[in-house]
């Protein structure tokens, strides 16, 4: 079973016992401002397999990579001026920046998929100083296993990853609750590759660009086929729910009611006062929650579409999603 350090009590011995780990190639979960991280050396084949073993994920995708800072990411990624004004912006933050990859970097074509192109992110706190000790980029998608929600707490990846992994680094509940945003910086636009923690709307003001959302992202799943269910529970969810049926469980929005409450198996509030950041920080916990009563169905009150709205409503649309099988 895994060792869990704490980050607010033995921050020094997290830290020399993560590098040490890291060291011998093996992946190690550590606390984010959005999820917890499966983090692994980006330079090492083999460290990034274990990634791929770990989480149990059959194909590889690219994997972000996770940089100490600016100066660092210089090293691995070529910066054209607006992304670099972003990463001035937002980092370190949840913000991953799609950029050309610099060659003979040393980043491994497995944390790349073999893309000319590298997904890199400076994340908050503990994490930054964990990259600057270790002195390589990390490669980090969430800490659990594939096709399951994203963990938000230790506790969730003690309890998913516990029996796979030697550590579980504990830094409480993570701040923003989804993962990063991930643009990439065209000549006229940016192009949204995931909504997530920063806002769209905070995007375009930095960067005076219009930003181009992802086809099927938003209002309508235009090809449910093509979006891969992801974040997925083991209850059906029902989104934009007005009723629900007795022993369904309920996650709610800013107090919204909803027909047959009464019979509700469970019923959390993502932010009874509304605030669209307060309810990220909730979602996958209360999914998971929700998901644990044994209710058949998990039904969600409609979340406004704006600032991380946007991030939470594309988490929930990937939860309905038809599964993969
Ligand atoms: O908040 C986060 O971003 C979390 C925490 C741990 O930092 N990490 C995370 O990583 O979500 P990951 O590896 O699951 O995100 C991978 C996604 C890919 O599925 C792809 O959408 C995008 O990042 N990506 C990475 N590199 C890319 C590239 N070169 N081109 C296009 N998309 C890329
Ligand atoms: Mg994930």
């Amino acid at each position: 079973m895994a060792k869990c350090i704490s980050i607010e009590t033995a921050r020094q011995q997290a830290i020399t016992e993560a590098v040490a780990i890291l060291s011998r190639g093996l992946p190690v979960a550590v606390p984010t401002e959005t999820v917890y991280g499966l983090a692994a050396d980006a330079t090492d084949p083999a460290a990034i397999t274990r990634i791929y073993e770990t989480k149990g994920r059959p194909r590889f995708n690219p994997l972000i990579c996770h940089m100490a800072d600016l100066q660092m990411a210089e090293r691995y990624a070529a910066f054209d001026p607006v992304s670099r004004r972003l990463a001035e912006r937002f980092w370190p933050g949840p913000l991953t920046l799609v950029l050309p990859l610099k060659p003979e970097s040393g980043i491994h074509p497995l944390a790349t998929a073999g893309l000319d192109t590298v997904g890199v992110r400076v994340p908050q706190g503990f994490a930054g100083d964990l990259i600057r000790a270790f002195g390589h980029p990390l490669a980090a998608p969430s800490a659990n296993s594939s096709g399951k929600i994203s963990p938000t707490t230790a506790r969730h990846v003690f309890d998913d990853l516990g029996g796979r992994i030697e550590l579980v680094l504990d830094g409480g509940p993570c701040r923003v609750g989804v993962e990063s945003t991930i643009v990439r910086v065209e000549p006229d636009r940016l192009r949204l590759l995931r909504p997530g923690g920063i806002a769209v709307e905070a995007l375009e003001e930095a960067s005076g660009l219009p930003v181009e959302r992802p086809a099927g992202a938003g209002a309508a799943i235009e090809a449910p086929g093509m979006l891969a269910s992801h974040y997925a529970p083991n209850a059906a969810m029902q989104l934009d729910a007005r009723r629900i049926a007795p022993g369904d469980a309920l996650i709610r929005f800013a107090g919204t009611p909803v027909e047959g409450e009464e019979g509700a198996r469970l019923v959390l509030d993502l932010s009874p006062d509304g605030d669209l950041a307060e309810a990220a920080a909730h979602l996958f916990d209360y999914m998971k929650k929700a998901d644990a009563s044994g209710a058949a169905h998990i039904a969600v009150t409609p979340v406004p579409n704006r600032g991380l709205g946007e991030a939470i409503n594309d988490r929930l649309k990937r939860a309905a999603a038809p599964r993969e099988s």
